[in-house]
């Protein structure tokens, strides 16, 4: 048990699958009491009914939505301790992202970036207010850090998430609001058996299952990490991307020639 964890108050939103989904169980597992959140009423219920949480349906990424879910879950749980920012789409459509039209980045922008915004809004005043602080945990990627090959909308979005969630930690971290930005390349979820012809290069160091995540998310939560690196190499991209960033890009854009010789987007 992680006592950061047990007896805790969380919130997982996109827990319905996937990451979210490995999230809310381990969450279970560490003794806290879960809201399960998505989009998806039926599988929002049918995983808070395996692990004992409670289902709050919903769409995080408009300010009404996620009022209205930090207000259910409260309403379950007293108090939300912990809450994490997990939703998220890819908006990569399969074509070339120079063209993706204004409404699918602002959807983008909306599931990806301003959820988390908006969702810290709502959640950080009471937390300074009634002086007991809180953890904010935003499911960034490893996009975030690099970049994605293919998609501008995730890439931006994602470095976005990981802005936010630093300026965050900067702001807050000091009156006991402790954040952390999960960075996972390829994990096998229905995001990226979608990811068509990118699959490959996503799984390239090998795709983790969803469990790796929360595994790691863990043990970043426990140790009072801000980078949750499910996939440990990214790490040594992301010095090689600070250390030399025209060496770096020289091999990203080698990376996008192979992608484009294998008729990727
Ligand atoms: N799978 C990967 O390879 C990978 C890698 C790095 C980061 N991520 C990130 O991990 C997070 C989870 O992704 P996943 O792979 O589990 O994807 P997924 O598509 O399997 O699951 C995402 C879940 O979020 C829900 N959702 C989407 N928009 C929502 C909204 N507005 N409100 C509430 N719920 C919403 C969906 O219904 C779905 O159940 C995302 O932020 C994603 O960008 C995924």
């Amino acid at each position: 048990m992680t006592e950061q964890l047990h007896g805790k108050g969380i919130v997982v939103t996109g827990a319905g699958r996937g990451i979210g989904r490995a999230l809310a169980v381990r969450m279970a597992a560490e003794g806290a009491r879960v809201v399960v959140n998505d989009l998806d009423a039926d599988n929002a219920r049918a995983v808070a009914a395996e692990i004992g949480g409670t289902p709050v349906p919903g769409d995080v990424s408009s300010t009404e939505g996620v009022r209205a879910v930090i207000g259910s879950a409260t309403e379950a749980l007293g108090r939300i301790d912990v809450f994490f920012a997990n939703a998220g789409i890819d908006g990569a459509g399969g074509t070339d992202s120079l063209q993706t039209p204004d409404d699918v980045w602002d959807k983008v922008m909306d599931v990806n970036v301003m959820a988390h915004v908006r969702a810290a809004r709502e959640l950080v005043p009471r937390w300074l207010d009634d002086g007991l602080g809180g953890r904010f945990v935003v499911t960034a990627s490893a996009a975030g850090l690099l970049t994605m090959i293919g998609s501008a909308p995730y890439s931006v979005t994602k470095h976005a998430a990981v802005g936010f969630a630093e300026w965050l930690s900067v702001t807050y971290g000091a009156r006991g609001v402790d954040v952390h930005a999960i960075c996972p390349q390829g994990v096998q979820t229905k995001m990226l058996e979608d990811a068509g012809p990118l699959q490959a290069l996503l799984s390239r160091d090998s795709a983790l299952p969803p469990e790796a995540v929360a595994d790691a998310a863990v043990a970043a939560i426990a140790e009072g990490r801000f980078l949750v690196l499910p996939h440990p190499e990214v790490a040594g991209y992301y010095a090689a991307r600070a250390a030399d960033t025209d060496r770096w890009l020289g091999g990203m854009r080698r990376l996008q020639q192979k992608v484009d010789e294998a008729g990727a987007p």
